[in-house]
């Protein structure tokens, strides 16, 4: 693939990388769950929030690289539901990490002309949380680029749940009480219902998990798990999962190409 403009200059290690993806076959959509911060932060004998401040430089990166290779959508796993257990310092922490996150990277996401949305069940967020996430996503609203979903205080099963429930509130509400649901009511009441399903999740850190992470919206999607740990995955390596996923042959339960003429 010829280098976007805006890629170069690539190291060594990446141009060959770059060179040998195919344009055309590149994902519609990307979800990562960025993990691995505070083994990395251990292993340098550094704080854990050490590791999730080093973990910002690289979702900057990744989001930058998806935006170049015009990838239309993109989610990153930032705080799951789950989260709240971890100690409270390190909660306040990633919440003030991520309300800087908003408004730091602000005039970046706008000049990317990229569009924000936050994803999971704001209403639980401390306030000025809450406050920073509506301002970035009004003043990104009418953004034509990549769609960026922060995953914030999400949990799949919960989104389901959510969605669920605003099913049955349209179905009273509207008296449409012969109403049936089906595969496409379901992703059009989902927090995700303005992105295509990911085509490729990948997960850092070398975990096999999925770990409530876009349930209903990964049904299809191909698995990238590498050990890297989130705060060292860099360029290299989302083109490295990006040739990964272009050698593999997606069926969705059908049958390969090869094997499904029909021999007379
Ligand atoms: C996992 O590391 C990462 C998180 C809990 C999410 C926080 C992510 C960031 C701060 C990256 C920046 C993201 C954005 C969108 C600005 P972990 O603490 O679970 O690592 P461990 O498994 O090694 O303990």
């Amino acid at each position: 693939m010829k280098a976007p403009e805006s890629l170069k200059p690539l190291s060594r290690e990446e141009e060959p990388l770059l060179r040998n993806l195919v344009a055309d076959r590149l994902p519609q959509h990307i979800a990562v769950i960025m993990d691995g911060n505070g083994r990395w932060a251990q292993r340098r004998h550094l704080p854990r929030v050490a590791g999730h401040r080093a973990g910002v430089q690289s979702a900057r990166k990744v989001i930058e690289t998806c935006v170049r290779l015009e990838i239309p959508a993109l989610t990153l796993y930032a705080f799951s539901m789950e989260n709240w257990r971890r100690p409270k310092a390190e909660i306040d922490f990633l919440m003030h990490l991520l309300r800087d996150y908003l408004r730091k990277e602000l005039p970046l996401i706008q000049r990317n002309n990229i569009r924000l949305l936050v994803i999971g069940r704001h209403d639980q967020l401390p306030k000025e949380v809450r406050a920073d996430i509506d301002r970035a996503m009004e003043q990104t609203a009418g953004n034509t680029g990549m769609k960026l979903a922060v995953a914030l205080n999400y949990g799949g099963r919960a989104e389901l749940v959510d969605a669920f429930n605003n099913i049955l509130d349209r179905v009273r509400n509207n008296g449409l009480a012969n109403a049936r649901v089906d595969e496409k009511m379901i992703s059009d009441h989902l927090y995700t219902s303005e992105l295509p399903d990911p085509d490729l999740l990948i997960r850092t850190s070398g975990e096999m998990r999925v770990s409530n992470f876009l349930l209903w919206q990964i049904a299809y999607a191909e698995i990238y798990v590498t050990e890297i740990l989130w705060p060292d995955f860099s360029r290299a390596q989302l083109f490295e999962a990006l040739l990964d996923y272009q050698k593999r042959e997606r069926r969705y339960g059908g049958l390969a190409e090869a094997r499904h003429r029909v021999t007379a």
